[in-house]
Formats: C-alpha cells, sequence, structure tokens
C-alpha cells in the first residue's frame, strides 16, 4: 500500500497551524487512511515537537488506533465479562465463520477487520457488536447475519447470500 505522505504531512501541519494536538491529528489520519503509518507517527512526533515514542504510546495505547491498516469495515464484537455471559463467543464464532476471519484479523482485499474489544460501556445491551462505529445490542447469529447481509449487499458481494 502506497503511504500518501504529502497528504498525512498536510494534515499534521494543518493541525500544527491550529496548535491542535498530536491525538487530533492521528484522529484524522486513522479515519482517512484507516491505520497510522510509521511514517505518519514520524511525521507527527518532528511537526508537533512531541517525542517518537509519545507517538507511539498514543497510537498503541487508544483502541480507535491502529499501525496496521484496517479494512473498510470494522466489526468490533464485545467480549466483557457482561457480553460474555450473555453469548458474546457463540456471536464472534458466528462472524468468523461468515467472513472466513479470526478475531485481530484484515481480510486480504481490505474489506473487513474483525476485532474483540473489552467492554463498551453498554453491559445492559449485550452482547454488543460495534460496526463502522454503530452499536447493535442484543446479538446473536440471526441478527449478526442481518448486519453482514446489509454490508455485503452494500458492496456488491453475495457472500452469506
Ligand atoms: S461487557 Fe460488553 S458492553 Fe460491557
Amino acid at each position: 500500500m502506497q503511504i500518501p505522505i504529502v497528504e498525512i504531512y498536510e494534515i499534521i501541519n494543518k493541525e500544527a497551524r491550529k496548535g491542535g494536538s498530536l491525538i487530533s491529528a492521528l484522529e484524522e489520519i486513522q479515519t482517512r487512511y484507516r491505520y497510522l503509518p510509521r511514517e505518519a507517527l514520524i511525521l507527527a512526533s518532528e511537526r508537533l515537537d512531541v517525542p517518537l515514542s509519545q507517538a507511539y504510546a498514543v497510537a498503541t495505547f487508544y483502541n480507535a488506533f491502529s499501525l496496521k491498516p484496517k479494512g473498510k469495515h470494522c466489526f468490533q464484537v464485545c467480549v466483557g465479562t457482561a457480553c460474555h455471559v450473555r453469548g458474546s463467543p457463540q456471536v464472534l464464532d458466528h462472524i468468523e465463520t461468515k467472513l472466513g476471519l479470526k478475531a485481530g484479523e484484515t481480510s486480504h482485499d481490505h474489506m473487513f477487520s474483525l476485532e474483540t474489544v473489552n467492554c463498551l460501556g453498554a453491559c445492559a445491551l449485550g452482547p454488543i457488536i460495534v460496526t463502522n462505529g454503530e452499536y447493535s445490542g442484543q446479538m446473536n447469529a440471526k441478527k449478526s447475519d442481518t448486519l453482514l447481509r446489509r454490508i455485503f449487499r452494500a458492496e456488491g458481494l453475495d457472500k452469506n447470500e
């Protein structure tokens, strides 16, 4: 994957000019490219005058950031205790089978990523899945199929049909 270094530099520069933070710059880069290339962390460190180790610490601390390219569609299955006892392992198994991915993996075409997360703060609605930032509660295999079908259709894929 080609790294759009000029565009990344422009994002960082824009943040620097308005006195923005490292996190704001990284958020915009993550949103646009679905990951934080190493070069982005180096540029951000230099331009925003923060140690590179701090840039890496931020990039690896928050779940929202990734050092590897994520898929266009990202599924996060909560495996916190409340969701676990309400059936998230079965939901995760089901989605793994449907996507042909294990938790933590991204498809080769960078279309899908599957992740697990720990407690999203909506335990009463568990099991919870976050799809592209949208929360869905009380998930089960059938409901996750509906969710997946909607995305497959939008992408023109007949997977899971
Ligand atoms: S354990 Fe899943 S939202 Fe809290």
